[in-house]
């Protein structure tokens, strides 16, 4: 997509970290632009600071992402870029989690991308002048790292999807993105905030407590060095986005242990 301009942008997320970002750089582009959140306070601040439109929704249930599309529709006649940004990061070595831990992260990183895809392509595909999908995924969806079992999971859920929906659009006029970050600076390492009480534990789990404590004290890029990087990527039309290329080296290493293995 070109020509942002007078486009409609959809952000999920949107109140906070790299989706608050992307926000403001889409609105900065000129686009009418939408931020869509769970949580109600920061989405009403978000929205107002911002000029943009807030709608509370929860990527988690189908029908509320429902009901975002069609607000969209009723307020601006269809969508353009569709950021599946809503996520939490939940913590805990595998053999710590609960039921609720694997469905709480699952449930949102995963099916919020798929409630986004299933209310949404329609209307980008129906669009004479395009569309373009940006999934949120993270160097945890490019290879695994200890303590985030159920993050991983659903990242690599997130690219795997992101690439399908690439080779399945080839040659038509929506594109697709996915975003890969390493540490931003965020509120994601108080991703509990937003926990639904029905999937809370009844004791917070020790391994938890752990792998909370470790992840807290990363410090990362600032989350308007992303949305750039977004920005660029749905003008130029660039599928992969990877904003810590230092990383990198990790898929490398996971990728020749893979190559390694079958000529052994
Ligand atoms: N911050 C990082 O280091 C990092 C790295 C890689 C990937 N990511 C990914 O970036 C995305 C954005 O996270 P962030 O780092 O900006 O964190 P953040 O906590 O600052 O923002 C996430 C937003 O998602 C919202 N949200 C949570 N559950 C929701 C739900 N069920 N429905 C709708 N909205 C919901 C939160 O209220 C919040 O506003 C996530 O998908 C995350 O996994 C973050």
């Amino acid at each position: 997509m070109e020509e942002l301009a007078g486009r409609v942008a959809v952000v999920t997320g949107g109140a906070s970290g790299i989706g608050r970002a992307m926000a403001v750089r889409f609105r900065d582009a000129g686009m009418h632009v939408v931020i869509a959140d769970v949580e109600e306070a920061p989405l009403a601040a978000t929205a107002a600071e911002l000029g943009v439109v807030g709608v509370r929704t929860d990527v988690a249930d189908s029908a509320s992402v429902q009901a975002l599309a069609d607000q969209v529709v009723e307020r601006f006649g269809t969508a353009h870029v569709l950021c599946n940004n809503a996520g939490v990061g939940g913590g805990g070595v595998i053999s710590s989690l609960t039921l609720n831990d694997w469905k709480w992260v699952l449930d949102v990183n995963l099916w919020g991308v798929v409630h986004g895809l299933q209310s949404f392509l329609p209307l980008l595909l129906a669009n004479d002048d395009g569309g373009h999908v940006v999934n949120t995924a993270s160097m945890a969806g490019l290879t695994a790292w200890p303590g985030i079992g159920p993050y991983n999971a659903s990242k690599y859920a997130v690219v795997a999807i992101s690439e399908t929906l690439a080779l399945e659009l080839a040659g038509s006029r929506v594109g697709v993105s996915v975003l890969c970050p390493g540490v931003v600076n965020t509120n994601i390492f108080q991703s509990q905030r937003n926990r639904p009480e029905a999937l809370r534990n009844p004791q917070r789990n020790p391994g938890a407590r752990a792998a909370n404590a470790q992840v807290t004290s990363m410090s990362g890029i600032d989350p308007s060095v992303v949305a750039d990087q977004v920005h660029d990527a749905v003008v130029d039309g660039r599928f992969w986005i990877l904003t810590h290329p230092e990383l990198v080296e990790h898929v490398e290493h996971r990728t020749r242990s893979i190559v390694d293995a079958a000529h052994r």
